[in-house]
């Protein structure tokens, strides 16, 4: 990887031509753009938070998820904020998406490849630019890496400084989920013990505990076989990526570098990025960026996008049909799923598209509680996954992975699950500077509900 700024890439492409694009949800009400263009332009001689040798590997995993003999894993904070910046915060997240994975590993009897929406997911497409409260409007909050939550104009102009203060936190964060990584906390036994006290819960099923009996006497038994982590470190470590949606162009460009090694660009930002369902428009600014880069993108899609316009974006994204490279996230709602995504799956397998396909059950089942609070339900989550899971095969496509809004705090913010968090509970710990998040024992609970679905079909086959 370069060092060096504005060395040529190889393509016709560049960083900035998707300045050329009409841009949606990129603020242009910064006061004093000079301000910004300065700090975009610090920003571009910052050191890379990924390495692109990185970014390949993840390309080979999702390449095992294509053909079946992976599954994906992504998850974390609908919004990362500069308020809810603590280790313990990261520490947890991270834990229950460790957690998820064994159970998910197991359950599918392949390997989980791990991504968090972590260290770089601020920047927030908004519904309108504009927000009012009595008589008084303002800009809309964009995200912690743009402009301030608090009702006032203050805080709701637009300030470049933010930028710095993201990557500062995306490189904190990410340094401290490398050391958990590598450095032993994130062992196949700890986290296996860590979901032996989950499931040991009064309100936890007993499917959940003997699942983990089951996979207490997997380790045994590799223990007994002399599988130890003395002697495969693999179990004493694992990787995981990085992602967040590619919203706000100009910090990904400064994010931006030529790889030395293969002369390709890659956003060194994250591992992988993604374009959401508001920003996909084919001549669009976010499409255009992220054709240039090689990190896997990901592309959220809703019930709004046509088969004819998914095959134009995948020509846009991955006109040489590399393998992991692409990675469809259905966000439907678990009433339309069924509907709605066959023409989707059918048009990429009859096109010979190699693409990951995704669950995102989140963005689809947000609903409003009659005081106006945002929420989503555990049962209509679990329902989109499991109508995902029957489009999927019924169409002879592998369901690839799952895409969560979650973090490891015990908020309140989606109703059900096993504690059984009602309306009447939202207020009581709703920190959300975004969409509302399963808390710890949700997620854990998705996944062993998940792992159980995965390891009838994993025994089928
Ligand atoms: N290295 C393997 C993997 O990542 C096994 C492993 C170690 C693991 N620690 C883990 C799996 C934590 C899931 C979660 O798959
Ligand atoms: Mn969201």
């Amino acid at each position: 990887m370069s060092f060096d700024e504005n060395q040529a890439g190889s393509s016709d492409w560049t960083p900035s031509a998707w300045r050329a694009r009409p841009a949606m949800h990129i603020p242009d009400d910064y006061p004093d753009t000079a301000a910004l263009t300065a700090i975009e332009r610090e920003l571009s001689s910052y050191p890379p938070l990924v390495f692109a040798g990185e970014v390949r590997k993840l390309r080979e995993r999702l390449a095992a998820v294509e053909k079946g003999e992976a599954f994906l894993l992504q998850g974390g904070d609908c919004a990362e904020s500069f308020k809810e910046f603590h280790p313990n915060n990261i520490r947890d997240t991270f834990r229950v998406l460790l957690q998820m994975a064994v159970a998910l590993t197991f359950g599918a009897g392949a390997p989980v490849v791990k991504v968090g929406r972590i260290a770089g997911q601020f920047a927030k497409p908004r519904s309108a630019p504009t927000e009012t409260r009595d008589d008084v409007t303002l800009p809309s909050y964009r995200g912690d890496n743009i402009n301030g939550m608090e009702f006032e104009p203050a805080a709701r102009t637009p300030d470049p400084q933010r930028l710095l203060k993201a990557y500062g936190q995306a490189a904190a964060t990410l340094n401290l989920i490398r050391a958990f990584a590598r450095g032993g906390y994130a062992s196949l036994s700890n986290v296996h013990r860590w979901n032996l006290e989950f499931v040991a819960g009064d309100r936890q099923s007993d499917r959940y505990r003997a699942l983990a009996d089951k996979i207490s006497e997997a380790l045994t038994f590799m223990r007994a076989c002399g599988v130890t982590g003395e002697k495969v470190p693999s179990l004493n470590e694992t990787d995981f990526f990085t992602s967040h949606e590619a919203l706000l162009l100009g910090y990904e460009e400064a994010m931006t570098r030529v790889d030395s090694t293969t002369g390709g660009w890659y956003d060194t930002s994250a591992h992988m990025i993604w374009i959401g369902d508001r920003t996909r428009q084919p001549d669009g600014a976010h499409v255009e960026f992220c054709r240039g880069v090689e990190n896997p993108i990901g592309v959220k899609c809703g019930p709004s996008l046509n088969p004819d316009e998914l095959l134009r974006l995948l020509d846009i994204l991955n006109p040489g049909n590399a393998r992991g490279r692409i990675v469809l996230i259905a966000r439907f709602g678990a009433n339309n799923v069924a509907d709605g995504l066959p023409p989707l799956v059918r048009a990429v397998t009859r096109a010979g598209r190699n693409v990951v396909w995704s669950s995102d059950p989140m963005h689809g089942n947000t609903i409003k509680t009659g005081v106006g609070v945002k929420t989503r339900r555990f049962d209509s989550i679990l329902a989109e996954v499991d109508a995902f899971f029957s489009v999927c095969r019924s169409e002879g496509a592998h369901p690839g992975g799952v895409h969560f809004e979650m973090t490891g705090q015990n908020v309140t913010e989606c109703l059900g699950g096993s504690d059984e968090v009602t309306e009447r509970d939202l207020n009581s710990r709703y920190h959300t500077h975004c969409d509302p998040r399963l808390n710890a024992s949700q997620a854990l609970e998705l996944a062993f509900i998940l792992a159980d679905r995965l390891k009838i079909v994993a025994s089928d086959g």
